[in-house]
């Protein structure tokens, strides 16, 4: 996204080349940090911008270093890092220590925290305070919560009190109960207006972006087409502005990834080997040899 700016306004401050997402920063080079009017830039100039979730420090560093424009702390950490079922049981407690660890290494991504189910519905003031706790606490840049035109009163207050909001419509993970499980949102004429009509509010009560979780591609599109600020696709096919997965789904962590999410790579078989092959090593005694061992 970043070669959608001038090189003097680029997050990376350097070349069109260098700031382009994807690519590592020229080397020795200090990364500017994604800015909320960079993302706004990217898509008027219609770059593609890239967003993962990440849930520690180790991954954080790899992706920002990589040039990914956003790091999104999920509360998919439920059901991907803690061995939960789904989100639904995530705290505000659980996502701290994450945003924190992520906050702390990014140097040129946005960070988004997540607000967990339960600790933002009630009211505009409940979703502040929560919010305010992620950017005091733990350094996120922004903050994303699920729902629709109900909660724009919840971004507008956050926006005035100087909190970027990302909104989540479509499959919204948290409200999987009422959906009836992980089900494809907005088809049919009804539900697409109404997803339409839930992403402009969001828009203008001054959301940042708009996630779009598992919508038709052609209705993913045509809320691009009118939305001012960028739509971020998961399973929301490819006329969008930007793509988010979820980094274990990107990397090839585990046996199953969703239908939408393309492996573009083998990590878990990779560190699977290793694994392996650092456990036949102290079996069979070949590991410490004595190039890891001190003299006394
Ligand atoms: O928590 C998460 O990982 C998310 C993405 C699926 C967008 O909300």
């Amino acid at each position: 996204m970043t070669s959608s700016v001038p090189p003097e306004q680029s997050p990376t401050g350097g070349s069109a080349q260098a700031g382009r997402a994807g690519a590592a920063p020229a080397a020795g080079q200090t990364p500017r940090r994604v800015r909320v009017h960079h993302l706004r830039q990217a898509k008027e100039r219609g770059e593609r911008l890239t967003m993962l979730t990440a849930y520690d420090a180790v991954t954080a560093r790899i992706f920002d270093q990589a040039g990914i424009d956003m790091l999104l702390v999920g509360d998919s950490i439920g059901d991907n890092m803690h061995a939960h079922p789904s989100t639904i049981p995530v705290t505000v407690d659980d996502m701290i220590p994450a945003v924190r660890a992520v906050s702390r290494t990014a140097q040129r991504a946005l960070v988004v925290a997540d607000l967990p189910f339960g600790s933002y519905e009630a009211s505009p003031a409940q979703c502040l305070a929560t919010a305010v706790r992620m950017l005091k606490e733990a350094g996120a840049h922004a903050v994303k919560f699920e729902g629709g035109e109900h909660l724009a009163e919840h971004v507008r207050l956050l926006t005035r009190s100087g909190i970027p909001v990302v909104g989540h419509l479509g499959f919204t993970p948290q409200a999987e109960n009422i959906l009836g499980g992980k089900r494809v949102q907005g088809r049919g004429n009804e539900a697409a207006d109404r997803l339409v009509g839930d992403a402009l509010a969001l828009a203008d009560a001054g959301a940042v972006a708009v996630v779009l979780e598992m919508v038709p591609a052609p209705l993913a599109a045509r809320v691009t087409e009118v939305l001012p600020v960028p739509t971020i696709g998961i399973g929301a096919g490819s006329e969008v502005d930007g793509q988010v997965l979820v980094w274990t789904d990107m990397a090839g962590m585990t046996d199953w990834s969703p239908r939408f999410a393309r492996r573009f790579g083998e990590v878990g078989r990779e560190l699977s080997a290793a694994t392996q092959a650092y456990a036949q090593a102290v079996h069979d005694r070949t590991f410490p040899s004595a190039d890891h061992a001190y003299e006394s």
